[in-house]
């Protein structure tokens, strides 16, 4: 069967990544989350104490970019891709808040953005591969076979993420994750180098009222439809 490359962006917290991985482990296709990449550099900036009164020391963060490494592996108990940064593992380091109220900043640099697509292209040169993100169907991967836009409300999105972060022990208030939600939104859509916009190949799905296995179905037919014409 011929490999493709799928793109899948849109909103934060709309369930992206739960797909993707749940696609590609179907497929025996490469995930890649790029919304880690993002998330390993700004957790790498807050510990270089780059986050200062004034903003962001963007001159040290930028000297620094070669120095920044990372990379994924499969954990072999759970199958689940595992973020690491200059070789220690920061899967869950990256996952907080205090990391997800930081990134979009830090993801609307210029430099940062342009770093980590070129790896990206990289990791999808041989195809085979899922990778989701904000800009993956626009800008990282503009001839992917298959792009999908998802959506949902941000109501729902705030919901799902403050069950997530509940079950893992890392309890926050819903207000203040609904906040961050719809700030991520703005400062995703609104930034000048690669804004989160659906590309226009891109099928949109609004899974507000969708289970996970419904969505994986309809999904699935999406792929279908690409491989078998
Ligand atoms: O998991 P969630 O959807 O909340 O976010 P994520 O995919 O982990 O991405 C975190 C942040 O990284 C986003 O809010 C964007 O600001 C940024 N990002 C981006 O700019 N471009 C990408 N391809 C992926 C993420």
């Amino acid at each position: 069967m011929k490999k493709i490359t799928i793109a899948i962006d849109g909103h934060s917290s709309c369930g992206k990544s739960t797909m993707a991985k749940d696609l590609a482990r179907e497929l025996g296709y490469i995930y890649i989350d790029s919304g880690a990449m993002y998330r390993a550099v700004t957790l790498y900036s807050l510990r270089k104490g780059f986050f200062t009164p004034e903003g962001i020391d963007t001159q040290s963060l930028q000297a620094d970019m070669p120095n920044i490494h990372i990379s994924f592996r499969l954990n072999p108990e759970s199958q689940r891709p595992m973020t690491y940064l200059n070789g220690e593992n920061v899967e869950e380091a990256i996952r907080t808040m205090e990391v997800s109220s930081r990134v979009s900043p830090i993801a609307a640099l210029g430099f940062v953005r342009e770093a980590l697509v070129k790896q990206q292209q990289e990791m999808g040169k041989a195809k085979g591969i899922v990778m989701d993100g904000r800009d993956i169907g626009t800008v990282v991967f503009p001839d992917a076979e298959l792009k999908i836009f998802v959506t949902a409300s941000a109501e729902i999105r705030a919901r799902r993420r403050y069950e997530e972060l509940k079950a893992k022990g890392q309890e926050a208030p819903y207000e203040e994750i609904l906040a961050n939600v719809k700030e991520r939104d703005y400062i995703d859509q609104n930034r000048e180098v690669s804004p989160l916009r659906k590309a226009d190949d891109a099928i949109l799905l609004d899974n507000s009222e969708m289970s996970i296995p419904e969505q994986k179905q309809w999904l699935m037919e999406k792929y279908q439809a690409v491989v078998h014409g």
